[in-house]
């Protein structure tokens, strides 16, 4: 199926960079979160993703006010009625995202596809909220959006051949690199991420080396273009903390982080987006 329009439903980290992603390569897209607030905020970010462009030279200021034009913000489900793709990039939550596709499923078509950017959850277990569960798979980009090739397309017990390779080419019209995988809890870069994610954060609390320290040491042999703890708050410590449940409830210890990412999250600091994670953004 050839996508002439998509939803992404949820405006936080990932939905604005999404939604930018899919207005730069020319595609309409309808932005949905629940607060006018948080679709200002995601309207100032785009705007902002858009102004570096134009300030590095890659786009005409006319090309990005046009591109800026392709998105629709709305607090509504009404807009999403003729979208063809629904990007689903809620609270990481089976529940929330449950009820999200349900209330989606109500009025696109059934045509539509329903892809979710869920980072750890089972696509078979989002799949069984709806009626048509064949057009339901994951479609996961990494932070930050806007910047990262990689998508994960998931298939889930039930998702059909259409249906991933509908995302395989969407995937690679908004210029991103698909790769198709089997469902399984964290997919393949989680895995691989948060097994890494939940050892520093052990030996971060074992140890008391201080964060700063950790992600200097790391950066500087080049492990990794930026340190664990830089990144966590960039992320978001509720999705990292959300992602290492799931991933210990599948796999057990090895994926169990040191104690620090329930405190702050319990605290209310998720990283930049609330202004103190690890480090103050204040
Ligand atoms: N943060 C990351 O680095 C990252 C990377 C890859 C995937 N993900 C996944 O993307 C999803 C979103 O993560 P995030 O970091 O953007 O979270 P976030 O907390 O920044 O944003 C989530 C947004 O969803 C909105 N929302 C909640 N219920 C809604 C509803 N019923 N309708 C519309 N909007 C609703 C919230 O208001 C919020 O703005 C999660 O599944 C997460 O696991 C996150």
């Amino acid at each position: 199926m050839f996508i002439k329009k998509v939803a992404v439903v949820g405006a936080g980290t990932m939905g604005a960079d999404i939604a930018y992603v899919v207005a730069q390569a020319g595609i309409p897209v309808v932005l949905k979160d629940v607060t006018e607030e948080l679709l200002q905020k995601a309207s100032t970010h785009i705007q902002e993703l858009f102004s570096s462009r134009v300030a590095r030279g890659r786009m005409s200021p006319e090309d990005a006010a046009d591109r800026q034009g392709l998105i629709h913000y709305t607090t509504d489900l009404a807009p999403l009625k003729d979208v063809s793709l629904v990007i689903e990039a809620v609270t990481e939550k089976l529940s929330v995202k449950q009820a999200v596709l349900q209330e989606i499923a109500a009025v696109v078509s059934p045509l539509t596809v329903l892809a979710s950017n869920t980072s750890a959850l089972s696509i078979t277990a989002l799949s069984e909220a709806v009626s048509r569960p064949e057009r339901v798979a994951g479609f996961h980009f990494f932070y930050p959006a806007h910047m990262m090739k990689l998508v994960e397309v998931i298939r889930g017990e039930t998702t059909d051949e259409e249906t991933v390779s509908t995302l395989v080419r969407f995937a690679e019209e908004i210029r991103k690199i698909p790769v198709v995988v089997k469902e399984c809890p964290g997919f393949v870069v989680n895995r691989v991420l948060m097994a890494g994610m939940a050892e520093v954060l052990r030996f971060q609390s074992e140890t008391g080396v201080p964060y700063g320290e950790i992600d200097q040491a790391i950066t500087a042999h080049k492990l990794a273009p930026m340190g664990p703890f830089v990144l966590a708050d960039a992320l978001g410590l509720d999705v990292a903390l959300a992602v290492s449940k799931t991933l210990t409830a599948a796999y057990g210890d090895r994926f169990r982080p040191g104690p620090q990412l329930e405190t702050l999250v319990s605290q209310g600091h998720l990283g930049v987006k609330t202004g103190q994670g690890f480090y103050s953004y204040r």
